[in-house]
């Protein structure tokens, strides 16, 4: 039998908590014959909360899960883990100035950036769900520098999966037939999801998404802004912010990652920029990848017009001035 993966979760008694937990206990992140023993985090004013997910994780008798922690120490919960899915942070409130979120959450994630680092296993896999994610994410890398930068990502992979649900809904084909699109740059509105690569998968071979759509202005106007703007529309409508749809996108970043993705496939991930498609160096930005041997590689070579060009850049620039800010919190 295979020893139990460790898997963290921070923010455990939260929405999308409340909704990874149980998928990472059924197997749907590291496959149905991989136990895992489940570490989740929250903070004192949740712990009551957070006993109650306990409860109900061991109400649902998985057969996967080996043991759950639920602690509000952080040294506990970063003890020996494996992999670390960063969701709790603290959550812009009404009347709030940018730079006060920020500070809250490079203060936060400086701190269990400092836990990792000690108390991890080595080679542990990191990603940032909890927002600015990227950024979060580089303060994260910055203040535990013995964790490789190879292992630090952050999660985009949600608006890559809702780039590829609005070509499917469009051309009426099923998602999985939907491949390699792309999102640039910071899990925020400035993201570009790029559809110049995208193929579908039809009876005569794989078909480019521009060809299949035939509609520049559609491609180039509402599907960008309707993938930008998605998270706002779910917050109309549920009146709480995506859930369901972050936890499995945060489990579909991590199979991918240490299981590998298919031949042929793309995904999207916020990585630690080395200067690829002259995005700056030192950014966690969001990139093509493929995954192999549980390490992830920058899809390199695909043409970026001057359309593209400009989206890519002004994406970094936000995540440049988002650094600024985060750096400016420190001092
Ligand atoms: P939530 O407010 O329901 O849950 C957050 C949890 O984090 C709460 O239980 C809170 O007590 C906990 N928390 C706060 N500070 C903490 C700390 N220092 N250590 C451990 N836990 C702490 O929020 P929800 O809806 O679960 O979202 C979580 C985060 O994910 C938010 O920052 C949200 O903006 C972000 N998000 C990111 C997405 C992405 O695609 N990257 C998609 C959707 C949400």
């Amino acid at each position: 039998a295979k020893e139990p993966v460790r898997i963290l979760v921070t923010g455990a008694a939260g929405q999308i908590g409340y909704a990874l937990v149980p998928m990472i206990a059924r197997g749907v992140v590291l496959g149905a014959d991989q136990p895992v023993i489940l570490h989740m985090l929250d903070i004192p004013p949740a712990a009551d909360a957070l006993n109650g997910v306990k409860m109900e994780l061991v109400d649902a008798a998985f057969p996967l899960l080996k043991g759950v922690i639920a602690t509000t120490d952080v040294v506990e919960a970063c003890t020996g883990v494996n992999i670390a899915i960063m969701v709790g942070g603290f959550p812009r409130k009404e009347g709030m100035e940018r730079k006060d979120v920020m500070s809250k959450n490079v203060s936060i994630y400086k701190s269990q950036a400092s836990a990792l680092e000690k108390h991890a296993a080595a080679n542990c896999k990191v990603v940032v769900v909890a927002n600015p994610a990227n950024t979060n994410a580089l303060i994260l890398k910055e203040f535990a520098p013995s964790i490789p930068e190879k292992n630090i990502t952050c999660l985009t992979r949600l608006d890559h999966n809702r780039a590829l649900g609005q070509i499917s809904e469009r051309l009426n084909v099923q998602v999985c037939d939907v491949k390699n699109v792309i999102i640039w740059g910071n899990h925020s509105s400035t993201q570009y999801p790029d559809v110049s690569h995208a193929t579908v998968k039809t009876p005569s071979g794989g078909k480019p998404v521009p060809v299949l759509v035939a509609d520049d202005a559609w491609l180039k106007g509402e599907f960008i802004s309707t993938v930008q703007q998605r998270g706002a529309a779910i917050i109309k409508a549920r009146k709480l912010s995506s859930a369901l749809s972050a936890a499995s996108s945060a489990c579909d970043h991590i199979r991918d990652w240490v299981l590998g993705t298919p031949e042929g496939t793309w995904v999207s991930m916020g990585v630690y920029s080395d200067g690829s498609y002259n995005v700056p160096a030192g950014l966690i930005y969001s990139f093509p990848v493929t995954c192999r041997n549980g390490e992830w590689k920058i899809v390199q070579g695909l043409s970026i017009d001057e359309f593209s060009r400009k989206k890519l850049d002004l994406t970094a620039e936000e995540l440049t001035e988002e650094k600024a800010l985060a750096y400016s919190c420190l001092s």
